[in-house]
């Protein structure tokens, strides 16, 4: 039996043996509301039980647009964080740049090409390498009602885009909010794709918001889907310009306004307040949308960093991100589900469930489609413009549809 002095002595040499190979990572993300900031910091302790340090570059501001011009203006300057939150094509463009750290060592070690959808692994590899590490699988086209304010105002939560205005009326009169928007771009965009999803079907939101075909952004389809979306507006609260997202979700949760079309990163805050699914809030796909998944896909990418020490964290990272552990309590509060195939859903609320079922069944079905919203579907050029015009045509009330037609058609040839 060794003396306890011993013991102590062996163990505080092997902490600070293990110590001296510890790296502290700084990591830039946009998780700051109540869900989002328990899923980070979820994040944060994986990596510090792996012995390393987590330094956090948190940048407020829903959708990441403010996240992502801080990190270009640090990348610029030559001062890169280690880990950044990257996602769709962008990974493509910031890999171009030459200044992605190669993860195929820590992907081959733990088998993420046999954990991984086809449809995930290929928008994290540059040149057939891995150069980015997915979290998550959020799901975009969602309701989220309060179902006390539905009853007391004698509607039931909409299926389609009839029923939509039908209810929203009907919540109107109630003396409800019917709809909590917040007025950002990506929030009119999010409700934007929504309504293309539902009005115009799978086929039209590839065409359209995904191949960007000329014909299809100037169809009557596009018309009509932009009628359909101007009238959302109707049903907003005149407090709605420059509100946060997890505020309008805020408003459901309170029962001030009745439902808010938002990922299901809404949910994480519906939780965060704790809130029972299914009985405080209810989970329906968005208005004609229940055979669709848009899917926005959440992912790290580390730069390329020459202290050994800072190396080893960021591959620590990359590994641990992927783990079943973390995928599970990341993602039970985030309010997606889990990236890694053959995860347990047995902890999670029945609209995850829903999620992972409709996730695999859209994908065979090929209405599985990315989110323009949220970086999954075009150059980020291309998707900024177009956000840009959607959101002009939603606050001004001088644009017809057409010319919105005309704005989104020129602002989707941005390069
Ligand atoms: C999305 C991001 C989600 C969520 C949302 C609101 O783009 O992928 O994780 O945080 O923004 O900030």
């Amino acid at each position: 039996m060794m003396p306890m002095n011993k013991t102590l002595t062996t163990l505080a040499l092997a902490s600070a043996a293990a110590l001296a190979h510890a790296g502290e990572i700084e990591v830039l993300h946009w998780w700051t509301s109540g869900g989002e900031a328990k899923a980070a910091t979820a994040l944060k302790l994986t990596l510090q039980k792996s012995g390393h340090r987590w330094r956090d570059f948190a940048v407020a501001g829903g959708g990441g647009d403010s996240a992502m011009t801080v990190l270009k203006s640090r990348v610029v300057s030559g001062n890169a964080p280690a880990a950044a939150q990257i996602k769709g094509p962008s990974i493509q463009e910031w890999a171009r740049e030459g200044v992605l750290a190669n993860m195929d060592d820590v992907a081959r070690a733990e088998k993420w090409n046999e954990l991984l959808p086809p449809v995930v692994a290929d928008v994290m590899k540059y040149k057939g390498s891995y150069v980015a590490v997915p979290v998550n699988v959020h799901r975009v086209n969602w309701l989220w009602a309060n179902p006390a304010v539905f009853a007391k105002a004698g509607v039931k939560v909409p299926t389609t885009w009839d029923e939509f205005f039908t209810a929203a009326d009907a919540l109107k009169k109630a003396g409800v909010v019917p709809v909590a928007h917040g007025g950002q771009n990506w929030q009119d965009f999010t409700t934007f794709e929504a309504v293309a999803l539902g009005v115009g079907g799978t086929d039209f939101y590839k065409k359209a918001l995904v191949q960007l075909d000329p014909a299809a952004l100037k169809s009557p389809t596009m018309e009509k889907v932009l009628t359909t979306f101007k009238r959302v507006k109707d049903y907003t609260d005149r407090n709605a310009p420059g509100r946060d997202w997890n505020l309008a979700t805020a408003m459901v949760i309170k029962g001030e306004a009745a439902m808010q079309i938002m990922g299901d990163w809404a949910k994480g805050e519906f939780i965060a307040a704790g809130k029972v699914p299914g009985k405080d809030f209810v989970c329906a796909p968005a208005p004609g949308t229940a055979r669709a998944f848009t899917f926005n896909i959440d992912s790290f990418a580390l730069f390329q960093l020459k202290d050994a020490d800072k190396v080893a964290a960021q591959k620590e990272l990359a590994k641990q991100i992927m783990a079943p552990e973390f995928q599970e309590v990341f993602n039970l509060n985030k309010g997606s589900i889990p990236v890694r195939m053959g995860m347990s859903m047995d902890k999670f609320d029945d609209c995850a469930k829903q999620s992972a079922k409709d996730f695999g069944d859209t994908a065979k079905a090929g209405s599985l489609v990315p989110s323009i919203a949220h970086g999954m579907a075009v150059p980020s050029a291309a998707e900024g413009a177009i956000k840009d015009a959607v959101s002009q045509f939603w606050n001004t009330d001088k644009m017809s549809a057409r010319e919105a037609m005309d704005k989104i058609a020129v602002a989707a040839r941005s390069r």
